[in-house]
This record gives structure tokens, sequence and C-alpha cells, in this order.
């Protein structure tokens, strides 16, 4: 039977670090959660039994963001399991980085793909699907205020993704679901650490007031906040970074 009463949060990338944290918060605020993954089943099995071990309810569900058929699958399973879509938390990215002059257009073209068709695919679901009073929170990062080397197609795709979430808040006026992207600063997961020597990752860590790396929490509670309370929040990109510049 659909649990009709409670409010049911979708988490793409679930299965990565941001995500399974943002997962787990969200379960433990009263969220049913649907939790997403494309290659790592186990990590996303991981999370929905670390939210049932807390009391809550979830639910494991795989497929590629760029795939429309995949993703309304996914919203579909939501509302047959859990009654419906009220939040939807859309992390799932990549970042392969290399200077433009060096990267082929292979990769530029499966950044572009999974970050911004991804984002597109899963706002489109979302503005027709979310239940009113409900939340979409993209992810963009706090390089699109930088100009880091190395970082050209990944900022170029977030850049589209601020974009996106600014004008589908102004598109889903007179239906009370807000639409925001948190920007986080360098947080302590696979997509930041991979390849990056500890002595860069020091020196990184090093670059904000607080003189630390983010963590997956520090980035959850910003989501709890939108998911949650934070009504009058909308159309704005949030930078979580520890006040980095
Ligand atoms: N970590 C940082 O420092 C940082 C900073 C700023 C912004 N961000 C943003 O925060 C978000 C989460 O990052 P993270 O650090 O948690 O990364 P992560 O640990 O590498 O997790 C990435 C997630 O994206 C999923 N994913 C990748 N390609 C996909 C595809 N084609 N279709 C569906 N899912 C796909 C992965 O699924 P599988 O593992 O199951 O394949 C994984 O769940 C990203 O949008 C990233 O750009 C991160």
């Amino acid at each position: 039977m659909p649990h009709t009463l409670e409010r049911v949060a979708l988490v793409t990338g679930g299965s990565g670090g941001i995500g399974r944290a943002i997962s787990e918060r969200l379960g433990q605020d009263g969220f049913s959660v649907v939790v997403h993954y494309a290659g790592n089943r186990g990590r996303a099995d991981d999370t929905v039994e670390a939210i049932v071990a807390a009391g809550g309810q979830a639910i494991a569900f795989g497929g590629d963001v760029a795939d429309d058929v995949a993703m309304a699958g996914m919203f579909a399973l939501a509302e047959q399991t859990f009654g419906g879509a009220d939040v939807v938390v859309h992390t799932a990215g990549i970042m392969p980085l290399a200077p433009i002059a060096e990267m082929d257009l292979e990769t530029f073209d499966r950044v572009q793909r999974t970050n911004v068709r991804g984002t597109f695919i899963v706002d489109q679901l979302a503005a027709r699907r979310v239940r009113d009073g409900g939340a979409i929170i993209n992810f963009s990062t706090s390089i699109t205020r930088l100009q880091t080397p190395s970082y050209g197609a990944y900022a170029a795709s977030k850049g589209a993704v601020e974009a996106l979430t600014l004008i589908l808040a102004r598109e889903l006026a007179g239906r009370d679901v807000t639409v925001n992207a948190v920007a986080p600063g360098p947080t302590a997961t696979p997509l930041f650490l991979d390849g990056k020597s500890d002595e860069l990752v020091a020196q990184i860590a090093s670059r904000n007031p607080m003189g630390r790396l983010g963590t997956p929490n520090d980035i959850a509670e910003v989501v709890a906040f939108l998911a949650g309370p934070g009504r009058w929040v909308n159309g704005q990109v949030l930078f979580a970074n520890g006040g980095a510049a």
C-alpha cells in the first residue's frame, strides 16, 4: 500500500559521498527516500539499509541520469512505493579534469551529457511530478565562481545547471515548489579526493577561513533546510564552502 501521508524524497547519486549523507539525513527527517545509483548498487543498498536501521523507509533504484526513460522509472517507483514525490535532490554528477587544450571531446561530451542533460531530464520530470509544497535541489559547485585551470568542461556544465535552476524556479510560479542549487566547495568524497595527493588535498583545505574540507554532512545540513523549513529561499544558488572566496 502506498504511504500517502509521508513526504517522499528522491536522491540521485545516493550511492555517492554527498548523496548518501543527504539520503540518510532526509530519512532521519521523516522522508521516505528513493536512493538512486548508476554503477554502485552495493553502496545504494548500504544507504537503504542505514536508513531502515534508523527507523526510516527507503528503496534503491538504478539508472543513468541522462536516460529519460530510466529516470521516468525512478519517479514511477516513488509513486508506486511511497505514493508520490515531494523533494528531488539531484546530486549525480562527474568531474573529469583536464586543461581545455588537452581534453578530448569524448570526455567533454560525457561531462555535458551526465551533468547538463542529466539535470535537464531530472528537473523536467520533477517539474511535472513533484507535488505542490515540494522542493527541487540541484548541485552546482563553488568552482563556477573561480577560474581554476583544468575545470573548464566541469565548470561549464555546472554553469548550465545554475541557469536551469534559476529559470525553472520562475517557470514554476504559482506551484509552491522551490527550486535551488547547492554549490559546495571541496568536500571529502571520492569525486574530490580521487587522483589528488595528500599534500594537494591539505593545500586546498587550507584555502577557506575554516581551514578544512567540507564533509558530506555539512552539505546534507543545507539540503535538509531547503527540503524542509527553507520555503522562502527560492531560485538561488547557495554556496556552501566554509567561506572560500
Ligand atoms: N565533492 C566535492 O568536492 C564537490 C564539490 C562541489 C560540487 N560537488 C557536486 O556534488 C555532487 C555529488 O558529488 P560527490 O562528491 O558526492 O560525488 P561522488 O561521491 O563521486 O558521487 C557521484 C554520484 O553520481 C552518480 N553518477 C555518476 N554518473 C552518473 C550517471 N551517468 N547517471 C547516474 N548517476 C551517476 C554516481 O553513481 P554510482 O557511484 O552508482 O555510479 C554517484 O552516486 C556532484 O554533482 C558534484 O559535481 C561535489
